[in-house]
């Protein structure tokens, strides 16, 4: 996929593929603009969508598919409840939990990164902020499963025979998001859902439907794509040993490693628009109504933003790479992404002495979400 990136970027930087209905935009320039203009480039696709009650209550507060104003209201209420000092807070909590996972794997010399650590941290994290039980957390890995199925990775709408299976699994999912948002309606604790019940900006307050949305949201976006990363890092680290050496070195200079994976393997790696109006990008005029796939990975290896943008430098400064977005959809969760996946690394690089990647990894497909699926490590513990 890297390959095509490149030869796209040199000979047709806009590009429409009439099989799949989309435009693709491959440059960076081009791509950043996109992202800006909100008025021409909609996050809104209800319109393309076949209507579905459960599907239209569980987006109406993804912030994600809103735009202005909607998109405010929404963002600044949640922004209120998910500020940055309650992600800080959970610190110690990922500290325990990543403890745990690892506890769980000690001394195997082969373990399965994903199954065993990517991805249980983040739904774990995601859960215990929003106050999830325990005992309901595999539930709600089923729902985001089969709702972060293959085909809705490579962002493409969904026909009517995928969107009547998300359906069920919306309207069993709102349905336990209700319940739960009313008991703390009712009684409210410190967790996340309390905070955005209580949530008031200008007078304004989320209705319960809002927040099922967002919740809804948290749990899918914060789930795939962080487990993405933390496999990223240690394939990043396992192809430039020398990158390895310098981070056990100096691991001060973890923060600056993640960004430089973020940028070299984008988890996410097209963001989906739809044209509200004709508008030129590039040699083209891309007409109203369609769809446009901003690939974030290719503007994150173009040669006009980064120099010698195909090597890995742990110490690249600046990093002004796309991966959690640009402008106002930019990602809420970059902070806690970034928090789980520093606290895993330290963690890891402490208590294994050796990593190597083993046989058997399986990657997602990498016009979507780039990343490993399953990811067997032989590991020494320290
Ligand atoms: C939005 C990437 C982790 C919550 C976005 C966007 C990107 C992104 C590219 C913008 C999409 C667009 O404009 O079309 C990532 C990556 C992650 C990550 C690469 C991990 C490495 C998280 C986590 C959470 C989260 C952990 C929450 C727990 C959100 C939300 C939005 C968003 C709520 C929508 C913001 C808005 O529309 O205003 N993310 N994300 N993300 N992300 Fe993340």
């Amino acid at each position: 996929v890297l390959a095509w990136f490149r030869r796209m970027r040199a000979t047709e930087p806009v590009s429409h593929d009439e099989q799949a209905g989309v435009w693709h935009v491959f440059g960076s320039a081009d791509v950043e603009r996109i992202l800006s203009d909100s008025a021409t480039f909609s996050s809104e696709f209800s319109s393309l969508m076949p209507a579905q009650e459960d599907v239209d209550r569980f987006i109406k507060g993804n912030v994600l598919r809103k735009d202005p104003p909607q998109h405010r209201k929404l963002r600044n209420l949640a922004s209120k409840a998910f500020t940055p000092r309650v992600v800080a807070d959970l610190a110690d909590r990922i500290d325990v939990i990543a403890d745990e996972l690892l506890d769980a794997m000690a001394g195997a010399p082969r373990v399965d990164l994903v199954a065993d650590l990517a991805y249980p941290l983040p739904v774990i994290v995601i859960a215990q902020l929003l106050g999830i039980p325990p005992e309901d957390r595999p539930m709600f890995g089923r729902w985001a499963d089969s709702l972060v199925a293959p085909e809705s990775q490579t962002g493409f709408i969904p026909n009517a025979e995928r969107t009547r299976a998300m359906a069920v699994v919306m309207r069993e999912m709102n349905a336990y998001c209700l319940d739960h948002i009313r008991r703390r309606r009712a009684h409210p604790t410190d967790d996340l859902t309390s905070k955005l019940v209580a949530a008031e900006l200008d007078g304004q307050r989320l209705d319960d439907e809002e927040i099922i949305g967002f919740v809804g949201l948290l749990l899918l976006a914060g789930h795939i794509t962080t487990t993405a990363l933390l496999s990223n890092v240690i394939l990043c680290l396992d192809e430039h040993p020398e990158a390895a050496a310098a981070l056990r070195a100096d691991p001060a200079a973890l923060p600056g490693a993640i960004e430089e994976v973020l940028r070299y393997r984008t988890p996410l790696a097209p963001s989906m628009r739809r044209t509200t109006r004709d508008v030129r990008i590039g040699e083209h005029t891309v007409p109203a109504g369609q769809i446009v796939l901003a690939w974030l990975a290719s503007a994150n290896r173009d040669e006009r933003r980064f120099a010698e943008p195909d090597r890995f430098d742990i110490r690249r400064t600046p990093n002004p790479h796309l991966s959690f977005g640009h402008g106002i959809h930019f990602c809420l969760g970059a902070p806690l992404a970034r928090l789980e996946v520093r606290i895993a690394m330290e963690k890891i690089l402490a208590r294994w002495s050796e990593i190597s990647v083993g046989d058997g990894a399986e990657h997602h497909d990498a016009r979507g979400i780039f990343g490993a699926r399953r990811l067997p490590l032989d590991v020494r513990w320290a």
